[in-house]
């Protein structure tokens, strides 16, 4: 989700007011894609290395995001939408978390779609962590280090039982994976749009939707004609 400081900048806005229109944003993808059927919907909130902000702008970003975790409740729940965390928990204020925490509890019995909120994450630091857990249990004796396949580094990473994405969608324009999901977005379709994310709106997503549907995904392998 990225140009929101971008859309501020353009009306002479303070940044913080592009974040404020990114969460409408938010609301109003997360609703589509429920609609459309869509079962899952990861959502790149934070990196890692945005920690580099100054310290104002973090902060709204995190009071933020846990309005919106306490507001989205009631919706999430009649939309049947579960939610999840990935990323590293240090650094984020507790009160963040627990209406993390809470919002998570309260919806886990929903199934209609998950979404998945990538919050102070970073894909490297996430396969260092895999890697850390794979070592400490072969040397406890639980694996063997031959027997390391695909699977298992994919079950010890904060994605553990969550499909690959199939359609990576990055608003404003940056031709970049900035860090994200290295391992999972693997046989992803990419597409980028120089829509900012404030602006980017349900027509947006299935113009996105549309041009994945045309394309032949061959995992490495021939057309099937
Ligand atoms: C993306 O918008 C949202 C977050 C990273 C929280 P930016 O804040 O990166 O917006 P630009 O890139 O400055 O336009
Ligand atoms: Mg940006």
């Amino acid at each position: 989700m990225d140009g929101n400081g971008r859309w501020a900048q353009q009306r002479g806005l303070p940044r913080i007011e592009g974040h404020r229109r990114g969460v409408a944003s938010v609301r109003r993808i997360t609703e589509h894609c429920v609609e459309a059927g869509i079962e899952q919907l990861t959502l790149y909130c934070l990196s890692s290395e945005n920690w580099r902000r100054p310290p104002t702008e973090l902060s709204f970003l995190m009071h933020l995001l846990e309005q919106y975790m306490i507001e989205e409740r009631a919706l999430l729940l009649r939309q049947g939408i579960s939610v999840s965390m990935i990323g590293s928990r240090a650094g984020i204020p507790a009160a963040t978390l627990e209406a993390i925490d809470q919002t998570h509890a309260l919806c886990a019995g929903n199934q209609r779609m998950h979404l998945c909120l990538a919050i102070n994450y970073g894909a490297r630091a996430e396969i260092t962590g895999a890697v850390r857990r794979l070592v400490r249990e072969a040397q406890e004796g639980t694996i063997l280090a031959d027997d390391i396949d695909e699977q298992m580094v994919a079950a010890r990473l904060d994605t553990a039982g969550q499909p690959d994405p199939d359609l990576l969608i990055r608003t404003a324009g940056e031709m970049r994976v900035s860090n994200f999901l290295l391992w999972q977005i693997s046989y992803a379709e990419l597409w980028v749009t120089d829509t900012l994310w404030p602006d980017f709106a349900a027509a947006d997503l299935d113009a996105a939707i549309r041009s994945y549907s045309s394309r032949v995904r061959r995992f490495g392998g021939l057309s099937p004609s």
